[in-house]
C-alpha cells in the first residue's frame, strides 16, 4: 500500500495504472475510518482491480461555526486499519494546499449544484454540497477513476455526486453502499465519538424513526403527512433530541411528497441535533404496487 500525498503523483499513478489495462475504483473518505468505510473498500473490490482510499478533510464543505477544527484527524490509525484489511492499492491523502492552491478564498471556480440541495441537509448547510461535488470533482481528476463508492447513509450526497458524475460527463460509475450499524440500529459515523454515554444511548431513536416509516411505507401508506409525525413522534422519546428536520422525499429529485404513488421509491430521512453533535439517518423505499 503506497501513501500518495500530491495530485501530480496521483494522476501519475492512476494514469500507469490504466495504461496498464486496471480498472480503478476510488473510495473517498475524510478519514477517523470505522467499519461503515471499511464496507465500502469491500464493496469496492467488486467495482475496481486497482482500489485508491482517499483521506482529505475537506474544509469547503464545514459551515462557519461547524466542527472542522475539532473533526477527527488519525492518518496513521486510518493507515493501519487499511493494512489490516488489505486490498488498498493507494491512500490519497493531500494537503489543504494541494486540493485548493493558494487557498480556498483564491479559488474562484466551482461545482455547484441546482435544487438537489433545496431541501434535507442541504437547506440547513448552506454551501455544504458545493463544497463537497467540488471536491469529489477535483478527486475524479486526480485520481481518474472507472468506479466511485459512496454511503447510502450520506443520501442526499450520494444521489447529488451520481448526478455530479451525469451531469460533468465524468462518466465515472457511482455505486452506493448500504448503510453499517451498530447492534442497536445507530448509523456508524465518524462524529459518534463526540456523543456522552447518555446522548449514544438515545441516539436509537434516529434509526427506529426511519424504520418505522419504512415499514409504514411498505404496509401501503401514502400519506406523506402522518409518516412525518410517526418519525417526529419516535424521536420525540428522547429528551435529549432536537430534532432539525425529518422529510420524505423523492429519490430522484430529492423534492418533498405530499402523497406517495404506487410503485414509487423515496427517501425518509432525518437530523437530529444531541448538544452540538448532528446525526442524520434515512432509508430508501419502494412503495407497494404501482405494476411490474
Ligand atoms: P466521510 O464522512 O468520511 O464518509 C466517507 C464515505 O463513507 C461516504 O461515502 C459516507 O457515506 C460513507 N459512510 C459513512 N458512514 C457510513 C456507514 N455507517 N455505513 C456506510 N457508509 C458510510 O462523506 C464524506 O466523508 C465526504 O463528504 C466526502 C464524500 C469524502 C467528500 O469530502
Amino acid at each position: 500500500m503506497e501513501l500518495i500525498r500530491t495530485v501530480k503523483a496521483m494522476q501519475a499513478r492512476a494514469d500507469a495504472r490504466r495504461r496498464a489495462g486496471q480498472t480503478l475504483a476510488l473510495i473517498p473518505t475524510m478519514g477517523a475510518l470505522h467499519a461503515g468505510h471499511l464496507a465500502l473498500i469491500e464493496a469496492a473490490r467488486a467495482h475496481g482491480d486497482h482500489l485508491t482510499v482517499s483521506v482529505f478533510v475537506n474544509p469547503t464543505q464545514f459551515g462557519p461555526g461547524e466542527d472542522f477544527d475539532q473533526y477527527p484527524r488519525r492518518l496513521e490509525q486510518d493507515m493501519k486499519a487499511l493494512e489490516d484489511l488489505g486490498g488498498v492499492d493507494v491512500v490519497f491523502a493531500p494537503s489543504v494546499e494541494e486540493m485548493y492552491p493558494g487557498g480556498q478564498d483564491r479559488q474562484r471556480v466551482w461545482v455547484d449544484v441546482e435544487q438537489l440541495d433545496a431541501h434535507l441537509c442541504g437547506r440547513y448547510r448552506p454551501g455544504h454540497f458545493k463544497g463537497v461535488v467540488t471536491v469529489v470533482a477535483k478527486l475524479f481528476l486526480s485520481c481518474k477513476p472507472h468506479a466511485a463508492v459512496f454511503g447510502l447513509k450520506d443520501a442526499q450526497q450520494f444521489v447529488i455526486l451520481r448526478r455530479l458524475s451525469r451531469d460533468l460527463l465524468f462518466g465515472v460509475e457511482v455505486v452506493g453502499v448500504p448503510t453499517v450499524r451498530e447492534p442497536d440500529g445507530l448509523a456508524l459515523s465518524s462524529r459518534n465519538v463526540y456523543l456522552s454515554p447518555a446522548q449514544r444511548a438515545q441516539a436509537v431513536v434516529l434509526s427506529q424513526a426511519v424504520t418505522a416509516a419504512r415499514r409504514l411505507v411498505e404496509q401501503g401508506e401514502q400519506r406523506v403527512e402522518g409518516l412525518v409525525q410517526t418519525m417526529l413522534n419516535v424521536m420525540g422519546q428522547a429528551p435529549d433530541a432536537h430534532v432539525q428536520y425529518a422529510e420524505v422525499v423523492d429519490v430522484e429529485t430529492l423534492q418533498p411528497l405530499d402523497r406517495i404513488a404506487p410503485g414509487q421509491d423515496v427517501l425518509a430521512a432525518v437530523a437530529v441535533f444531541f448538544g452540538k453533535t448532528r446525526l442524520i439517518d434515512n432509508a430508501f423505499v419502494r412503495a407497494p404496487g404501482g405494476g411490474v
